[in-house]
């Protein structure tokens, strides 16, 4: 029986280590392809493989297709958006995340993107602080809930919208829930995003939305691009001089972000919020945990299809 990493942006080595330990000692042989740079690579790889983790890999119908031996898909992390649900539950392959295991990093780069923005891009220029301002929780969920721990440590007053959740269990964290998505724009200095990519989220954050949000907002995004509007977030930027962009998902259009608004917005070289040692060794070691007990007692827990 065979388990594939196939990570084009890899784990730290440390928790490749650990993971091989855990997928070994189960009598299970681990294949790992790297920084893998063509879909071919992929391909060939998940052959002859009964597991597969990965991280924001895209297991579309053609790699599930060619995965004769598979039965397991684990995403090393929150988001599933890059695995075909469907393709997978017609072949009767299982796929699981691995919730929360790396929400920590995620929220401590919004806030830590917060300050750099605050303070100009650290160019020696008059800031601001975060103290005594206003933040928005958009979907109070693992990451959400790391991103307000954080910001009260800050001073920040801390507002959460969350459809899916009542609001006494967010006010009981010391978070103001709100009524409505509006609302919270417009009460946010700060909006944070945290909702998945779905139809119904896509392009959902627009002009109309975002505003709403006071004068000086700033919209952060560690979540993902697509649920951007960009053509309406980049018509709003040219209308609002005090309006900030930043993101750990580069826009499709970034150049034009670049071009016209430099100084208002900032985009991770690559997306970076879940790459730390702590992050890479939650999620992975989870991942590897739930191959394994799924390959060898049927366990699905964190199943998402
Ligand atoms: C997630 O969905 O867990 C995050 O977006 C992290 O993705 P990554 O594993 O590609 O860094």
């Amino acid at each position: 029986m065979k388990v594939l990493i196939a990570t084009e942006k890899p784990f730290a080595a440390s928790a490749v280590n650990e993971m091989k330990t855990i997928i070994e000692n189960a009598g299970i042989e681990l294949v790992l392809l790297e920084k893998y740079t063509s879909k071919q690579e992929l391909l060939d790889a998940v052959k002859n493989v009964e597991g597969i983790i990965i991280r924001s890999d895209i297991i579309d119908s053609e790699v599930i297709n060619a995965a004769s031996q598979l039965k397991v898909v684990i995403r090393a992390g929150a988001g599933y958006d890059n695995v075909d649900l469907k393709a997978a539950s017609e072949k009767n392959i299982v796929v699981m995340n691995t919730p929360g295991q790396n929400a920590n990093a995620v929220a401590e780069l919004v806030l830590g993107m917060m300050v750099f923005m605050a303070r100009n891009k650290f160019n020696g220029s008059t800031g601001t602080e975060l103290k005594d301002k206003t933040i928005g929780i958009h979907a109070y969920g693992n990451v959400g809930r790391n991103v307000a721990r954080i910001a009260k440590g800050f001073g920040m007053t801390v507002y959460a919208y969350d459809p899916f959740l009542k609001p006494e269990h967010i006010n009981a964290e010391g978070v103001i829930a709100v009524d409505s998505v509006e609302e919270l724009y417009k009460v946010s200095q700060y909006i944070s995003l945290h909702i998945p990519a779905t139809p119904a989220t896509i392009k959902s954050i627009g002009y109309d939305l975002v505003s709403l949000m006071p004068k000086g907002a700033t919209l952060i995004n560690t979540a993902r691009k697509e649920v951007i509007d960009e053509a309406g977030l980049l018509k709003l930027m040219g209308d609002r001089d005090d309006f900030v962009y930043i993101a750990d998902i580069k826009p499709s259009n970034m150049d034009e972000f670049n071009a016209k608004y430099e100084d208002r917005c900032f985009f991770t070289p690559k997306k970076m919020g879940a790459q730390t040692k702590e992050a890479n060794t939650n999620a992975g070691l989870a991942a590897a945990n739930q191959a394994v007990a799924y390959l060898k007692s049927g366990i699905d827990k964190f199943r998402v299809n």
